[in-house]
This record gives structure tokens, sequence and C-alpha cells, in this order.
């Protein structure tokens, strides 16, 4: 079997790096450490005198990236920086990190690819699994519940909302008359029969309904929208912020959130237009094909 972090590629690595600008000695904190893919690359360039702090709010994401940084560090021997990692939701990021106080701030959203690969956590149709779409596994409703209990208008709205689906009533009737919802399979099948794709070759119709429902119930968006205020306020003058967004919802809000602080005298923008992968990294890595990133530096 290929180790996790062996599958996982880091989206727009190099260019995420470069953007924070680690300074050894400096204080660092990813959002999303994930399979640490990007984690490692900061701790890296960290020496004794600098300090990392990583977040991700799914316990299993967390023991797999304190397993791998712990490598890593052990490695650096002396060399190596502090280590702190939290298993909460990066939106709690002011309750742990004083104002003012860190030189870097990553961000790189959505799922990895251990919770989507992993039938169980019920993030993909490709494999069938449990209809749960949980990022933190120790709270809040899962995707199965919503798609069984919610009404049917509510349901609609929320495929319109966060899966920007046109057909989004007809895909909440179906799903309302198809219940019970038990799997990730039926429930792309329902989703499938009732808005088939339009055109050959389009993404296959369930996708917007899934990436709906995982937004929903992880408030995927309110979550961004909370790290987008806190960022500026912990960040010292001349500290980064970077942020990788995987579709347009997510992106939207970073977008308005630094053109509002640069207006505001509170961000300098880096990416006048967003930094996106190259087709190498594209093919080595298709998940990159719809990677933006962001950086702005705090005045
Ligand atoms: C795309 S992956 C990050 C991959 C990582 N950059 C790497 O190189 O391996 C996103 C990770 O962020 C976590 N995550 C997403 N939203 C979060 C939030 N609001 N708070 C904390 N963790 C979150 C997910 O659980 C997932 O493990």
């Amino acid at each position: 079997m290929i180790e996790p972090q062996a599958r996982h590629v880091p989206v727009l690595f190099e260019v995420a790096i470069e953007f924070l600008g680690v300074r050894p000695d400096g204080k660092y904190v990813d959002c999303t450490l994930g399979l640490a893919g990007h984690a490692e690359g900061i701790v890296r360039q960290l020496g004794s005198a600098g300090r990392m702090i990583g977040f991700d709010r799914d316990p299993e994401a967390l023991e797999l990236a304190a397993a791998r940084l712990d490598r890593v560090r052990a490695e650096m021997g002396r060399r190596a920086p502090k280590l702190t990692l939290i298993g909460e939701a990066f939106s709690r990021i002011a309750d742990h990190i004083a104002p003012a106080s860190v030189d870097g701030i990553l961000a790189d959203f959505g799922v990895s690819s251990l919770q989507f690969d992993e039938a169980r956590r019920g993030f993909s149709f490709q494999a069938d699994g449990p209809v749960d779409m949980r990022m933190d596994t120790r709270s809040g409703p899962t995707a199965g519940q919503v798609v069984n209990e919610m009404s049917e208008r509510e349901l609609a709205n929320l495929i319109y909302e966060y899966g920007e689906e046109r057909r989004s009533r007809t895909v909440a009737r179906a799903i309302v008359r198809g219940r019970p919802i038990t799997s990730t399979v039926q429930l792309a099948r329902i989703v499938a029969s009732a808005a088939p794709p339009m055109k050959f070759g389009q993404i296959h119709p369930a996708t917007r309904t899934f990436q709906a429902l995982r937004i929903y119930i992880n408030r995927e968006l309110d979550e961004i929208r909370d790290l987008c205020e806190a960022a500026p306020k912990l960040l010292r003058p001349s500290g980064r912020f970077v942020v990788i967004s995987f579709h347009s919802l997510e992106d939207r809000i970073c977008k308005d959130s630094f053109r509002e602080g640069a207006r505001q005298g509170i961000w300098n923008i880096l990416t006048k237009k967003p930094a996106t992968a190259g087709e190498e990294e594209i093919e080595r890595n298709p998940r990159s094909r719809s990677a933006k990133l962001r950086a702005a530096e705090k005045q």
C-alpha cells in the first residue's frame, strides 16, 4: 500500500512557500495541515528559533500530520523549530494566536486527498461509503442527516447556493423521493438521474450537489470569512497571508476581502492575478487544475 503522504501532492507548493517568504526565526501558521505537505516545506525552512503552528479540525489528519512533522523535526535535530498542533477549526485561530505576533499564515482550503480517497469519509461518489462528509468527525450533523431530514425547499436552496447547480429544485425533489439515502453511490445515482449531463464530457452531475453538501455541513465559507477577518490582526507588519482555493465561492471571499483590506490600507496585494498551476503540475496532480493562490502582505 502507498502511504497516504506519498499519495498526496501539495498544490502550488513552491509558489506558496515563496510567497510566505519564510525566515528561519519567524513564526508561521498553517491553517490546513492536511497531510502536512506545505507544513513540511515551512518547517524545513525554519531554524531552532523559528516556530510553526498548525491547525486541522480532522483528528485523523492531525495525527498523520503530527507523525510526518515529528519525523522531519527528528531529522533536523537541533536545528528543528518549535511545533504546536491544534485540532480545531481555523476560525478559532485568534483564540490561540496573539495579535500582531506571526510572520505568515497559509490556508489551503477544501478536502485533502486522504479525506476524499477514503470511502468511509463519504466525500466521494467514486467509491461507495456512508453519506458523512464531516471534516471534524467528532461533531456536527452528517450530510446523510441533511439529505434525509431537510425540507425539499431548503435542500434546493442549499444546492443552488453552494453548488451553483441550476437544476437544484429537480435535484432536491429527486433526493426527497429517493429517501432513505444511505450511501454516496446511491445519492450520486439519484442526482445523476434527475439532472443528467447536458453535454458530453461534462463533470459528473453529482459533483455540484456533493460540493454543496460538503460546504454546508462543514460551514466552509463562514470559516474562510472568519479567517480572512482574523488574519490581518494576527500578522506582524510585513507578515504574509497566502490562500489557496479550489472553486469560485472560496476564491471570491478571499479576493473581495483582500481588495477591501487593500482599500483600507491593511493589505498590500502581492498577486494582482491569482497564481495557478502550470501544465506540468496539472499533469502530475489533476487536483491543481482549479487551484488559485492569492497572497497579501500586511502593511
Ligand atoms: C486541502 S487539505 C490541505 C493539504 C495540505 N496543505 C498538505 O499539503 O497536505 C485541507 C485540510 O484542511 C482541513 N480543513 C479544512 N477546513 C478547515 C477548517 N475550517 N479548520 C481546520 N481545518 C480545516 C481539512 O480537514 C484538510 O485536512
